[in-house]
């Protein structure tokens, strides 16, 4: 399969070092055992269908789950043990799954939350309004009052602002319509210009072809498939992200019933 999006050149230092990494919500196991290793520059995509773990793997990487096992290392700066506020100021910001906005809030103070103890960097709110200029425009209104691609972009924002090296967005898509999507990503190439490294998951594996430059499949929480999109056949990615269960199709004129 052909991905559009130009990988870091081999060249380029690692800065995400996933280890053996499980997770689990009580007694379930919701990641199992990845593995993983994104160089500076990247847009990395995990995919996998609902329910396959993949926020629970990027909650995890923010310090907002407790893993059961294993190591997560940021430039080689082991941050297993940090909390998210320190996460984030090593330079770990997630733009969690439902953008989480505080609705009561205006879109000016959901931002200004962004910028507490941010670390320096390119993003500042001039610089949102430039991307976003509604933004600036409608600062005063509620976020509840936002529409969902809006709310998106503002929960993008928000990220944005503390300035990370790693960027991890969980779903961005979701509930919005396509158009909106498209929009919203077309951001990319923007911020990776600005020198941030995305690692991003979706359900909508067509979404991630189109924008990573490595897709890593999560199945009941395991790995299932890992490589760049080139070097991904279509048959294999379908196996690795629905399993191995192949339904027979239907015999034309009924349900496989005997007339
Ligand atoms: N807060 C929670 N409490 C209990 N189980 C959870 C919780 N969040 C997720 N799970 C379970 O963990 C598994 C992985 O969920 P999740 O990480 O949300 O997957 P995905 O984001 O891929 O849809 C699922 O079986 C889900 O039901
Ligand atoms: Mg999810």
């Amino acid at each position: 399969m052909t991905g559009t999006a130009t990988p870091p050149a081999e060249s380029a230092p690692v800065l995400l070092e996933v280890r053996n990494l499980s997770a689990h919500h009580g007694q379930l196991p919701a990641v199992r055992d990845v593995s993983l290793s994104l160089r500076a520059g990247e847009t990395y995509a995990v995919i996998g269908a609902n329910g396959a773990g993949k926020s629970t793997l990027l909650r995890t990487l923010a310090g907002l789950h407790r893993p059961s096992a294993g190591t997560v290392r940021l430039d080689g700066v082991d941050v297993t043990r940090l909390s998210p506020e320190r996460r984030l100021q090593a330079g770990i910001a997630l733009v969690p799954e439902g953008r989480r906005l505080f609705p009561s809030l205006s879109v000016h103070e959901n931002l200004l939350v962004g910028t507490y103890r941010a670390r320096p960097g390119p993003f500042h709110l001039a610089r949102v309004h430039d991307l976003f200029p509604w933004m600036a425009e409608r600062r005063n209104q509620k976020a509840a009052a936002l529409s969902g691609g809006e709310q998106q972009a503002v929960a993008l924002c928000r990220a944005l602002l503390a300035n990370p090296r790693l960027l991890l967005l969980d779903e961005l898509s979701l509930g919005l319509a396509p158009i909106i999507v498209e929009r919203i990503y077309a951001l990319l190439p923007q911020l990776l210009a600005d020198g941030l490294t995305v690692l991003l998951v979706e359900q909508d594996v067509g979404q991630a072809l189109r924008v990573a430059t490595h897709l890593h499949c999560l199945l009941e929480g395991s790995t299932t498939l890992t490589g760049t999109p080139d070097e991904l056949r279509q048959e294999d990615l379908e196996v690795a992200y629905f399993g191995g269960l192949h339904l027979e199709p239907v015999a034309p004129g009924g349900a496989g019933e005997e007339a």
